[in-house]
């Protein structure tokens, strides 16, 4: 590429953030003065790894991302954020790393190209020369694939210019010609269709591939996008770490990892419907009953005794456990 970059590790240790009790808390009886959204967060994120980050709503995703990006203005955060192996200081952070927010918001009444244009001269530094610049421009808009709609006016979400899906990419394009080591993506994939979805995923693996490190939330993702993943961190309500590590081949290392926990396996109808778990992460995509039915025919548990596991479920892989509720509902 144009201009060249220093990959980074974001390692952090036993982070924990906290807030000032909300009033409308304390008003109701919550008398601790602080309310602790994240515990104990341990975890790494890597060059050329794509980590994703997974969770019920209200578990702390967003909350996460914002404190490793540095962008909480409020609140108290405990614990150990390194960069490159050295403690961060978010001044030089902020040069190095970008933030994909859930929301897209563009200027419709500029093209593509344009918007990519305009964050390129506001971020690069200004001693890189103009044809650097334009250079890296055209570079970007190839990674996020947007050539085709290059000269295409943004326009307004719902009524004319970009789709969902391209206006997505161009949020990407945007934070990527700042040629940041370490993007942070919160929710690319919400409110894409499979197919879209897949196209922005293939955005952001190319830019991995291109050597920087990027997290993105996911919610609820299909199985095609769960595994594009290299990396998982599993949050559970109250934000704590669930899961942090490899996904492995078709999510072996994490299917592994929850199969071999002591304490788990705790009655066979736990053992049916975790089982029922694991098939259905590996086939969200194939939602459907006859997938489900056939792991608990055995058994067959009533949907009040089905109801007796949610929290067991829930502590685990909440978004799975959603699913489980929806399917038991249509049926
Ligand atoms: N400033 C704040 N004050 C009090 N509670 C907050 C604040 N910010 C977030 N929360 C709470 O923290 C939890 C995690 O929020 P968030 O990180 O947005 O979840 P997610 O992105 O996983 O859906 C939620 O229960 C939310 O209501
Ligand atoms: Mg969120």
């Amino acid at each position: 590429m144009a201009l060249p970059f220093t990959p980074l590790t974001v390692v952090f240790e036993d982070v924990q953030y906290f807030v000032d009790t909300p009033m409308e808390m304390r008003e109701r009886g919550f008398t601790s003065p602080r309310l602790q959204l994240l515990s104990d967060i341990t975890g790494a994120l890597s060059p050329g790894v794509l980590t994703a980050m997974m969770g019920v709503s209200g578990a702390g995703k967003t909350t996460l991302l914002d404190v490793l990006a540095g962008r909480k203005t409020s609140g108290y955060i405990e614990g150990q954020i390194k960069i490159g192996g050295y403690p961060k200081v978010q001044e030089t952070f902020a040069r190095v790393s970008g933030y994909c927010e859930q929301t897209d918001i563009h200027s419709p009444q500029i093209t593509v190209e344009e918007s990519v244009m305009f964050s390129a001269w506001m971020r690069l530094s200004p001693e890189i020369d103009s044809k650097t610049k334009a250079e890296f421009v055209n570079e970007v808009i190839e990674t996020i694939e947007l050539e085709g709609v290059k000269d295409a006016l943004v326009g307004i979400p719902g009524v004319n210019g970009l789709s969902t899906e391209q206006r997505k990419r161009l949020t990407i394009a945007v934070e990527l010609v700042a040629n940041p080591s370490v993007i942070f993506m919160d929710e690319p994939t919400t409110g894409l269709d499979a197919r879209s979805a897949a196209i922005v995923m293939r955005a952001v693996k190319n830019i991995v591939d291109t050597g920087r490190t990027i997290v993105c939330t996911i919610h609820q993702p299909s199985i095609d996008i769960f595994e594009s993943f290299d990396e998982l961190i599993l949050l559970k309500a109250g934000g704590r770490i669930i899961y942090s590590g490899p996904m492995g081949h078709h999510s072996s290392s994490v299917i592994e990892y929850f199969e071999e926990l002591k304490g788990f396996q705790t009655s066979k109808e736990t053992i049916i419907l975790q089982h029922g778990c694991w098939k259905l992460l590996r086939n969200l995509q194939r939602l459907n009953l006859e997938l489900i039915l056939p792991c608990y025919t055995s058994n067959q548990p009533s949907s009040s005794e089905f109801q007796k596991f949610m929290p067991v479920l829930s502590l685990y892989l909440s978004d799975i456990t959603q699913i489980l509720t929806w399917l038991l509902l249509q049926n």
